[in-house]
Order: C-alpha cells, then sequence, then structure tokens
C-alpha cells in the first residue's frame, strides 16, 4: 500500500529517498515517484512499476535537490500509470499523500469552475491546487491548515513549497506518518520502518498534527496551528532479518521460520520452570469482563474466529468476532464489561485501527495483538501482547497467523485459569501441551515435498473448495484465502455441515475439495460430508492428524497427515499443510509470491 518518505538535508536525497523506498516496496504498490528541488523549481520523476525503475529514471534525470519527497503508490483513484503516480506537483507545491480524499470529486467540480485543470485522475491533486491556491493569500501554516479543513477522508502528506525550498511538511489524519532525526538532516515516512535504516529516533504524528522539517529543525502544530512539543522515541535495535537466505520467497522462509518463530513467542509468555503463563498487569480487573469481541481483517480475523472457539469452550465469557470494516460502521452495543481485541499483523491496518478508535472513542477496554509494536494499533491500545515472529514481508500472512493464533490461545488459559473457569491441573496441563507445538510444527513441515507434488492441480483448477468443521472450519478459510490471493484461482472456505444447503452444486467431476477433518469430536461426522462431494465427483485431498487408527474412508485422492496434539492445539498444525500447498500452487503457475497482484502487505486505506 501508499509509502511516504521525505527528506531534508544538507547533502543530496535522491539515493537515500530510493533506498527507503525500497523499504516500503514489502507494503505492495504499483507505482513509485520522487521530487526535489533543482535550480529553483520543483523537478519530479515518476513511473509505473517498481522503484528500481524509478531509480534509472533518476539517474537520467540526475536529480541533485537536497530536499525531497518520494512515494510508492496502490491505486484507488485512478489506474496505475505514470501520470496518476505520486508526487503530484504544479510550479508551486508538490505533494505525496497516502489515504483517500472521500469528497474528492465534489471539491475537484468546485476547483474547475474555477478554472483550475487537473492532470491527472488522483484525489489527490485536489490537494496540491487547493495548497496553491491558498497559498495565494496565506501563510505557509495558514495554507495548510485552510487546506486540510476542506478534505473528508483519510491522509498522510509530504508537501514541497517551491518559495520554501529548505523545508518539507507533513501532516496526517487517519493514516499513519512519523518524523525522524538525523545528522543535520531529518525525515518524514510514513513508518518507522522505512526511517530504521538511517535513523532510531522518531516522533509519530497524532491525528490532526502539522510538522514542519527543515535539516536542522522541526516543529509541529496541533489541528487549531498551536505550536506543541512532542517526544522523541528512542527505537528499539532492529533484530530482523530481512534476507531471503536459502530461500527463493520470503513467504516459504517464513513458513520454515514457524517452529523458531512459535519457539520466541512461547518463550516470552511461557515461564520456563513452571507451567505458568508470565501476562500480569492487565490494566482491568478481568473478573468484571463478562464478554469479548475479537475484530481483525482477512488472516487476522480467521485467528479471531478460532480464538472464538477456544474462548468458548475453555472460558464463561460470551464471545463475539467482527470484521473491522463493518465493525467500524455499524451500529455497536458498547458495554463497559466488554473487552475489545484487535489483531493485526502490521497494526496499521485502517479497518481495524479505526474500530480501535472507535471502542477508545467509546471509553472501552482495548487489548491489541501485533507484530509491529510501533504500530498504530499497538500504540492506541490500553494493553499490547505482541506475537514476536520478526519482521513478516510476504504478502501472505503465514507465520504471523501462527503467532495470532498462539497469543490469542495463551490469552485464553491465562483468562480461563484468572477467572476459574478451568481447573489448575488442566491450565498446567494445557501449557505442558503448548511447549511441544513448536517440534510439532517442523516435523508437519516436511510435508512440503507431498504437497509440492499435488500443487499443479489446484494451480490449474477453475476453483476449489476448503472444508472442515469446528475449529478446522476457520483452519479451512484460512486455506482458501491462502491459495486465492496467491494463486488467483477461486478458492471458498466452507462450513463442512453446511455444503448440502447450497455450495454442494458446485461440485463437479474433478474439482479439487481439501477437507480437513481432525481426529475430534467432528470427525465422524467431516468424514461423511467428504463422502458427499466424493460420490458427486470431487477429487479429496483429506488434512487429518496421525492417530493409531487408520482412515478407513475410500476414494480418497490423496492425504496428509500432521503430528498428534490434542484438539485445541490442532489448529497450529492444520494450517502449515494449507500455507504450502498456496506457495507451490503459485509456484506452478509463475504467480509474484511474496507480492500478488493488486494486495498489499499493510492495508492503510479502508
Ligand atoms: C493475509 O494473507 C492477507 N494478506 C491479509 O488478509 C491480512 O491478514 C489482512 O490484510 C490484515 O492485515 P493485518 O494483520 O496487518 O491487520
Amino acid at each position: 500500500m501508499c509509502g511516504i518518505i521525505g527528506i531534508a538535508s544538507a547533502k543530496p536525497v535522491v539515493s537515500n529517498i530510493i533506498n527507503s523506498l525500497k523499504k516500503l516496496e514489502y507494503r505492495g504498490y504499483d507505482s513509485a515517484g520522487i521530487a526535489t528541488f533543482s535550480d529553483n523549481c520543483i523537478d519530479e520523476a515518476k513511473c509505473e512499476g517498481r522503484v528500481d525503475r524509478l531509480e534509472k529514471l533518476c539517474s537520467k534525470k540526475y536529480l541533485q535537490g537536497t530536499v525531497g519527497i518520494g512515494h510508492v503508490r496502490w491505486a484507488t483513484h485512478g489506474i496505475p500509470n505514470q501520470i496518476n503516480a505520486h508526487p503530484h506537483s504544479n510550479e508551486i507545491v508538490s505533494v505525496v499523500h497516502n489515504g483517500i480524499i472521500e469528497n474528492s470529486t465534489i471539491l475537484k467540480k468546485i476547483l474547475e469552475k474555477k478554472g483550475y485543470k487537473f492532470k491527472s485522475q488522483t484525489d489527490t491533486e485536489v490537494i496540491t491546487i487547493l495548497l496553491s491556491e491558498n497559498l495565494k493569500k496565506n501563510t505557509l501554516v495558514e495554507a495548510v491548515q485552510k487546506t486540510l479543513e476542506k478534505l473528508h477522508g483519510s491522509y498522510a502528506l509530504g508537501i514541497l513549497f517551491k518559495d520554501s525550498p529548505d523545508l518539507i511538511v507533513g501532516a496526517r489524519r487517519g493514516s499513519p506518518l512519523a518524523v525522524g532525526y538525523g545528522d543535520n538532516e531529518n525525515y518524514l515516512g510514513s513508518d518507522s520502518y522505512a526511517l530504521k535504516s538511517m535513523t532510531n529516533k522518531i516522533t509519530y504524528l497524532d491525528d490532526g498534527e502539522i510538522c514542519i522539517l527543515k535539516k536542522d529543525h522541526t516543529e509541529f502544530y496541533n489541528s487549531k496551528g498551536k505550536k506543541i512539543n512532542k517526544k522523541i522515541l528512542i527505537l528499539s535495535e532492529d533484530k530482523n532479518n530481512y534476507d531471503k537466505g536459502d530461500f527463493k520467497t520470503f513467504m516459504q522462509k517464513e513458513i520454515f521460520e514457524q517452529p523458531n518463530t512459535a519457539k520466541s513467542c512461547i518463550n516470552e509468555y511461557l515461564d520456563s520452570l513452571r507451567d505458568e503463563i508470565n501476562i500480569y498487569n492487565f490494566p482491568w480487573d478481568l473478573q468484571k469482563i463478562n464478554s469479548i469481541t475479537l475484530v481483525g481483517c482477512g488472516t487476522a480475523y480467521h485467528a479471531c474466529m478460532i480464538a472464538k472457539y477456544w474462548l468458548e469452550e475453555l472460558t464463561s465469557l460470551d464471545v463475539i468476532i467482527e470484521i473491522a470494516s463493518e465493525f467500524r460502521y455499524k451500529k455497536n452495543k458498547f458495554k463497559k464489561n466488554n473487552l475489545y481485541i484487535f489483531v493485526s499483523q502490521s497494526g496499521e491496518t485502517a479497518d481495524t485501527f479505526a474500530a480501535l478508535e472507535l471502542c477508545n472513542t467509546n471509553k472501552m477496554k482495548t487489548l491489541s495483538v501485533v507484530n509491529v509494536i510501533e504500530s498504530s494499533i499497538a500504540r492506541n491500545s490500553n494493553f499490547i501482547l505482541p506475537i514476536h515472529c520478526g519482521a513478516e514481508i510476504g504478502v501472505a500472512s503465514t507465520k504471523a497467523f501462527t503467532g495470532q493464533m498462539l497469543v490469542l490461545y495463551i490469552l485464553t488459559l491465562k483468562i480461563a485459569f484468572l477467572k476459574k473457569d478451568i481447573a489448575k491441573k488442566d491450565y498446567e496441563g494445557k501449557i505442558k501441551l503448548l511447549k511441544k507445538i513448536p517440534d510439532l510444527i517442523k516435523k508437519t513441515l516436511s510435508t512440503e515435498s507431498e504437497l509440492e507434488s499435488i500443487a499443479s492441480v489446484f494451480a490449474n483448477a477453475k476453483g476449489s473448495m476448503f472444508l472442515g468443521r469446528g475449529l478446522a472450519y476457520p483452519v479451512a478459510m484460512e486455506g482458501a484465502l491462502k491459495l486465492k490471493e496467491l494463486c488467483y484461482v477461486h478458492a471458498e472456505g466452507y462450513p463442512a455441515g453446511e455444503m448440502k444447503h447450497g455450495p454442494l452444486a458446485l461440485i463437479e467431476e474433478g474439482i479439487p475439495v481439501v477437507v480437513i477433518a481432525p481426529r475430534d469430536k467432528y470427525y465422524e461426522k467431516t468424514m461423511s460430508n467428504m463422502q458427499e462431494v466424493i460420490s458427486r465427483g470431487a477429487k479429496v485431498l483429506l488434512i487429518s492428524n496421525k492417530s493409531k487408527d487408520e482412515i478407513s474412508s475410500d476414494n480418497i485422492w490423496k492425504k496428509i497427515e500432521v503430528e498428534n496434539t490434542s484438539g485445541e492445539l490442532l489448529p497450529f498444525l492444520l494450517t502449515l499443510p494449507l500455507q504450502m500447498l498456496a506457495l507451490h500452487a503459485a509456484k506452478e503457475k509463475g504467480c509474484d509470491i511474496d507480492k500478488p497482484r493488486n494486495l498489499a502487505k499493510s492495508v492503510t486505506v479502508e
């Protein structure tokens, strides 16, 4: 998704902007651009496609400016092409923008009536024109404020001004923006990750704030235009490894990191000497909490679905799960004894963040389960439980999903124990079993070659289905999502027992169907549902867990058995073959595995 970089320095900035834009590439984008001052005018280079292309373009144009802004764009208004790429500049200002200006069509009409002409199809260009109009009669800060007042929607902005060539203005509402401090240079970034190679001193802008950056000076204003002081945070050292190592893709590397990332997460939360969970100091009295709402998007939502089964099984709490983009706009009953849990790898997903802000406005108790601890969602929740899985670069979430499930399971156990819903003996027994999960993940990953050998069937099918019951149902949903996003094949995750109420009509000769049937209380039922699809021609890949009882069912096309553990913990293992299946199907089809088309790692627009 879109990313912003700005640098005000004493030396030329283009190569550093390009390097920082490369750090933002993992988010997913379709065009890139840069603007600096050269010979007293704003000079830009923009192109459709990758930052490498922009780099070549910049070297030909010899951009030499010491103050500049850069952007990677993920198209929202207007197709991905050179004209719609940011920055959007005229003779007076140059603007890069993350977010969506919701009233851009109305503003455009008003400006067109005044005689302004638009070059692009973007919502951003209205900001460029409004700024240049407001600059005619106002000071720089006033002109920025007057412009921002007119905008509906969300934005993080980086702006250059021809008449103030030594500075960059930043502003945010809804979309995150950070300022970084260097040696005789200062930075603007849509996240601190992009700035990490240049500085670990960061200030996060809050909604409505404006900043002005010069090479040796920064200043901040609140939404009323009053100068304010902001805290500088020192970010922890980044120990992440951003190298693919011996793997061809980040996704494959991240799948195979799971034994280690699961271990790190377990080490963070489970006591190594006792069977105890080291989560203390909840900022609220847990005894008073009688219901939980879990909120997330995509894979994070699937983790919420799984957690609902756990929480309902092990605690006395009422549990609701919500898709963030729905929750944020519907009428919700905010109850003071409800705990709201926000699950997000990036911690920047716009819909999840807006749902959190809605809860904050209503003074609710909020907890976030995130990977990026400096993220907006983490910073704005009452309590954070990080998943400790290291940077996830592949757009398809794999190790973060496992991390989200782990933290949610650990939290479930802790709540169940503190609320006396489970006995100490059971609590300790479950912790003991959980400690074994990293090893079982490692063993289950050895099924890769079997999955690789059948992946072409899924890659070349016109569609497929993923079925499960109980905990295996959200696992099936996640498996289908992985195949869709990586392999561009229609895949539907469905509760196995619901097939006869409609989707069974989709089953025809040769359609590949993944049936996830662990040996739990649903096993017999799921096996019957499997026979219903087999008898209608489906090619079934059965995923179950090892057991002393053989799988007796007939006509199963392929079987994969994951390691054995308690039914509750099986989602940690059942998910792995599905991740590997999607990876190899995408490879078979020649898809861009780490950057699937149309998608972004950090979904910062709604
Ligand atoms: C997962 O493979 C997806 N790329 C996507 O569904 C993702 O989980 C979703 O966009 C939520 O992201 P978040 O965890 O960063 O909030």
